[in-house]
């Protein structure tokens, strides 16, 4: 099956108003490739004023809480963010499970409650160095997916992405081979958990993506596109790995 690349910026803890012009600049260029979906994950405090400039391209959160209401101090739940304009949320990332100890149970829940409240999800799952050093970063993968991932997920709201947590940020990536390999398992175990739905559901590959190595990593097989971190935050180093999606 033909699945249109999706390119989503993760902006992580990074973005005050004056970073507003990149999102004009990148929802510019995203205007220019009708190929290719592009989203950008900015931090909750510019969802509102970045959905008021950048026109049809998505704007996305990074995180959600899983219940819809409570006595959660600091929270926000997807309908929250859907309010303040959010399309979609990233759930999983690995910076949370390791800084605010999320299992992959909390990103079950918290994918459930962003479908619920109308959000698109970015799932995320990936092995830690020591894992693939010990060579179970297949095993590691196929373990997250089985308890992350809603049974209901079809690719016109859900997405994997696969970002080996000892390349995010550090200029480091797998092979290709490497890529290859887990996102072919990924999406055999995805077909276990969710049969045919799986071929409809994209997967995307992060962890120090660039305008230079997107060419290559974005014609791997089963690669659907990129979780962009640090490429994203301006539009002189975005664009190209859209320019390489489309
Ligand atoms: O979610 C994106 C991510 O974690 C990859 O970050 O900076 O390595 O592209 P980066």
């Amino acid at each position: 099956m033909t699945r249109r690349k999706l390119v989503a910026g993760n902006w992580k803890m990074h973005g005050m108003a004056a970073d507003l012009v990149e999102v004009e600049a990148i929802a510019a260029a995203a205007a220019r490739h009708s190929g290719v979906d592009v989203a950008l994950c900015v931090p909750a405090t510019l969802i509102a004023p970045a959905v008021a400039r950048a026109g049809a391209l998505p704007i996305g959160a990074q995180d959600c809480h899983a219940a819809a209401k409570g006595a959660h101090t600091g929270c926000l739940s997807a309908a929250m963010l859907r309010e303040a304009g959010a399309s979609l949320t990233i759930v999983g990332h690995s910076e949370r499970r390791a800084d605010q100890n999320e299992t992959s149970q909390d990103a079950w829940a918290k994918a459930a409650a962003a479908r619920q409240a109308g959000l698109s999800v970015i799932l995320c799952c990936g092995e830690t160095e020591a894992e693939r050093d010990a060579g179970r970063a297949e095993r590691v993968v196929q373990a997250q997916i089985e308890k992350s991932v809603p049974e209901d997920a079809s690719g016109d709201w859900f997405t994997l992405a696969y970002e080996p947590r000892w390349a995010i940020g550090t200029g480091r990536t797998p092979t290709l081979d490497e890529i290859a390999a887990i996102h072919a398992i990924a999406r055999a175990k995805m077909r276990q958990l969710v049969g045919d739905a799986a071929d409809g559901i994209r997967i995307l590959y992060g962890g120090s993506v660039t305008g230079t190595n997107a060419p290559a990593i974005l014609s791997t097989a089963d690669v659907d596109g990129a979780l962009v971190g640090g490429a994203s935050l301006t539009a002189e180093k975005f664009v190209p790995i859209i320019d390489a999606a489309a």
